[in-house]
């Protein structure tokens, strides 16, 4: 039996995101709970709220405990954040995306990607995180994984997956015959979000230039985005992940052009365990569509 977490709000949102309510349907909220839960026969009826009056909440009328004083980058959610309700403090949207795209676009190899990155300082993540989370894997196969970004256990070690989610992931690829040898796995932040909090927009977009530099330095047959952040930011759409994934699509990167697909991310997988089935099928896809690809210098 699948069962939801618990409800604390942002579980809550994550577990809608992860069973495919990705997308709104109308163009505002609806609170079921706040209609009135018999509705009169007749629409015309007068309706007389016959509910008692609502009870003294006294927990809800608590004073709030003082939030602990914390840098503006420790605040908030990433919705906050994008919707300009929190600010990124340190980040200047046109000024580091520029530094970005001029220090990604200049690295002609891997370690002079991680190098620009060690140097900027336009993304406030890299200040709570305790490592760069580059990358994992080989650099010279055909297929290559973007996740969102690393997490505690990825903090720790500076390497990709290395969690429970990433547990996952090398299931996945022991699925199809392959394992950290034959693929290469990178994250659209390379710095661990606060509480492992979804990354904002413009997190995400100012470390994007690196990302799409990183991919054109590998130059994989083959790029699958694990998750709803991977896809949107690397294929620049709104589209939810339930509908986006097992499609084929053309990504270019920085110049460099592959075939690519989303699939379900790892840790979403976790919550439900159902959608395995799907990955599976995208991952069979991507494998059908490697050995037609076959033939160059890459590994297999
Ligand atoms: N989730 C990700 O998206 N990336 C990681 O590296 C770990 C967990």
């Amino acid at each position: 039996m699948v069962t939801a977490p618990p409800l604390d709000p942002l579980n809550a949102l994550h577990w809608l995101r992860d069973v495919g309510a990705d997308e709104a349907v109308l163009e505002a909220p609806v609170n079921r709970y706040a209609e009135p839960a018999a509705r009169p026969a007749l629409a015309e009826a007068p309706v007389r709220d016959e509910r008692p009056a609502p009870s003294r909440d006294v927990a809800r009328e608590a004073p709030r405990r003082a939030e602990p004083e914390r840098p503006a980058y420790e605040q908030g959610t990433a919705r906050e954040i994008d919707a300009g309700l929190r600010p990124v403090a340190g980040l200047d949207r046109s000024a580091d995306l520029q530094s970005a795209k001029a220090l990604a676009g200049a690295a002609n190899t891997l370690d002079e990607l991680r190098a620009a990155l060690e140097r900027f300082e336009g993304c406030p993540l890299k200040k709570s995180a305790k490592n760069l989370v580059f990358a994992d894997g080989n650099p010279q196969a055909d297929l290559m994984f973007v996740g969102e970004a690393p997490g505690r256990d990825e903090d720790d070690m500076g390497l990709p997956f290395v969690g429970v989610s990433g547990q996952l992931l090398d299931k996945v690829l022991d699925g199809i015959g392959r394992d950290r040898n034959s693929v290469y796995i990178a994250n659209v932040l390379p710095w661990r979000p606060p509480d492992n909090r979804e990354p904002a927009l413009a997190e995400a977009s100012v470390c994007l230039p690196f990302l799409m530099r990183h991919i054109a330095l590998v130059r994989p047959r083959i790029v699958v985005a694990l998750g709803a952040t991977a896809a949107k930011n690397l294929f620049d759409t709104t589209e939810g992940i339930t509908r986006l994934r097992g499609k084929w699509l053309e990504l270019n990167a920085d110049g460099y052009e592959c075939p690519a697909m989303a699939t379900f991310h790892p840790a979403a997988l976790l919550r439900m365990p159902l959608n395995k089935r799907y990955v599976w099928r995208d991952m069979l896809a991507v494998q059908e569509r490697l050995e037609q690809l076959a033939g160059g210098t890459h590994l297999a």
